[in-house]
């Protein structure tokens, strides 16, 4: 089936999979958007997702890419005709390609940040720095365009390198190593936050909620941000899926890349509010949030400029390894659909990500305040692009939801994920009721006009739109 050879190793995919899922959404994301969000309440939402919405809608990505065994676009289009639905299905693919431009583009120029504090780290320049210093640093950082702009380009390019070589597979045997220790450096950081922090006052933080405190967009941003974390719904999941063995259990493997990426965002969190309490620092500062605080740790502890050094390098690996899984699944869309070559493919989609993340760069700076974005959506175009990702995402995971719970034929989809009856009825209500009604709820409650109304108007809108969405679709039942 068109050209896509199969990893050998069980495994692989495990691997793959974990690299794209941990990045900077666990390091650098995750924190600051907890921070900006007051806490607990955002985390519980967060983790519910993941579990009731993320697992159920990472197994049917999954298992859609295993299938059609093709790149997103062209697997769907290929799904819409074995199993006779409407084509409609295929803007699933198409929306996915949109979300990975406009995520890919800021994620370079937030890997770039890393990429500056490697070198700040390896020359020692920050060791003995207190927290004041550190954060004048990074606001020089944010000040200068042209060093972010170089920090974006150097990113973005290596990462096209290595698609476009199709030297991909090979990283993930560097992920063995990698993600291990990636962990192990944020024990030790987690060890030296509760040593010279206040790890007490980071654990009230991260979990005691008031679910009132969170804001509308509150709601929006934990929801999107559970399907970033997990690569969720744009096709990134399906790609890799794409490769997976046929005997590779679906479910055990969504159950452990959700485990492994949730650890790392905890002890990642726990880690960096401990030194935000023990150092005064505001949790509300915003994306700035790790690249102020773990930098402190390292300036203070033995061998720090060391041990920050390998971090942020590791950083960097888990980022590459992220950013890979971006690139991929539209670059081979490219190559399946206009017979171009990888390197062809690989450029065409990366030069447009790299002029977009030029939005994201002067949002720290020049553009700041007082553009089109400030008057129209009265955020910065670094916040825009966040936000349209916060919908894209789930809108795209809803419809994998549907897709694969309504349209697709159920003795297909039963036979590919390989499992016993009852725990394919309870994926299948999951996809079918449970995820859809959850990303509804979020999106509905997130519009200020219909919140005392989103319990009626939900369930309204499931019943009929549901249904009459998936007879609809489905030509033959
Ligand atoms: N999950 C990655 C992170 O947490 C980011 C990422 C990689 C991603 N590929 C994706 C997010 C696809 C959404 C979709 O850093």
């Amino acid at each position: 089936m068109s050209g896509h050879n199969v990893w050998t190793h069980k495994g692989t995919f495990l691997l793959a999979a974990v690299g794209s899922a941990v990045g900077l959404g666990n390091l650098w994301r995750f924190p600051y958007l907890t921070g900006e969000n007051g806490g607990g309440a955002f985390i519980l939402i967060y983790a519910l997702t993941i579990f009731a919405v993320g697992i159920p809608i990472f197994i049917a990505e999954t298992m859609l890419g295993r299938t059609s065994r093709q790149s997103p676009i062209m697997g769907m289009r290929h799904l819409t005709k074995t199993h006779k639905t409407s084509r409609a299905w295929e803007s699933i693919g198409w929306l996915g390609a949109a979300a990975a431009f406009l995520i890919l583009s800021f994620y370079s120029v937030i890997a770039g940040w890393a990429l500056h504090y490697t070198w700040l780290m390896l020359t020692g320049s920050l060791v003995g720095a207190d927290a004041t210093t550190i954060s004048a640093g990074f606001v020089a950082l944010l000040a200068s365009p042209g060093l972010m702009t170089l920090y974006h380009t150097l990113f973005i390019a290596f990462s096209a390198l290595i698609v476009g070589l199709g030297i991909h597979k090979g990283i993930e045997s560097g992920l063995r190593i990698m993600m291990p220790a990636l962990f192990a450096i944020l024990i030790v950081v987690l060890i030296y936050g509760v040593i010279n922090g206040d790890v007490g006052a980071a654990a009230n933080f991260l979990f005691t909620f008031n679910i009132a405190d969170l804001s509308l967009e509150g709601w929006l941003q934990a929801m999107g941000q559970s399907f970033f974390t997990l690569s969720l719904g744009m096709g990134a999941i399906m790609a890799y899926g794409a490769y997976m063995s046929s005997e590779a259990s679906l479910t055990r493997t969504a159950i452990a890349v959700a485990f492994v990426d949730t650890a790392i965002a905890m002890v990642a969190g726990l880690a960096i509010f401990s030194l935000v309490f023990g150092a005064g620092l505001e949790t509300d500062q915003g994306p700035g949030l790790m690249f102020v605080t773990l930098p402190l740790a390292f300036a203070d502890m033995p061998f720090g400029a060391l041990v920050g050094g390998v971090f942020f390098i590791l950083v960097l690996g888990a980022a590459i390894s992220s950013s890979i899984s971006l690139i991929e699944p539209v670059a081979a869309f490219l190559v399946e659909r206009f017979d171009m070559t990888r390197p062809q493919a690989v450029t065409i989609m990366v030069v447009a990500a790299w002029a977009m993340g030029l939005l994201t760069v002067v949002s720290f700076n020049v553009w700041a305040e007082g553009t089109i974005f400030h008057a129209l959506f009265e955020r910065s175009a670094f916040e825009f692009i966040e936000l349209l990702t916060n919908i894209f995402m789930p809108l795209g995971g809803l419809m994998i939801a549907l897709f694969a719970g309504w349209a697709l034929t159920q003795s297909e989809v039963m036979k590919e994920l390989g499992t016993n009856i009852t725990w394919f009825k309870t994926w299948r209500l999951l996809v079918r009721f449970v995820g859809p009604a959850a990303v509804s709820f979020v999106f509905l409650r997130t519009i200020p006009q219909v919140e005392g109304y989103v319990v009626p108007t939900l369930g309204a809108l499931l019943i009929v739109g549901v249904f009459a969405l998936s007879q609809r679709l489905r030509k033959s039942a």
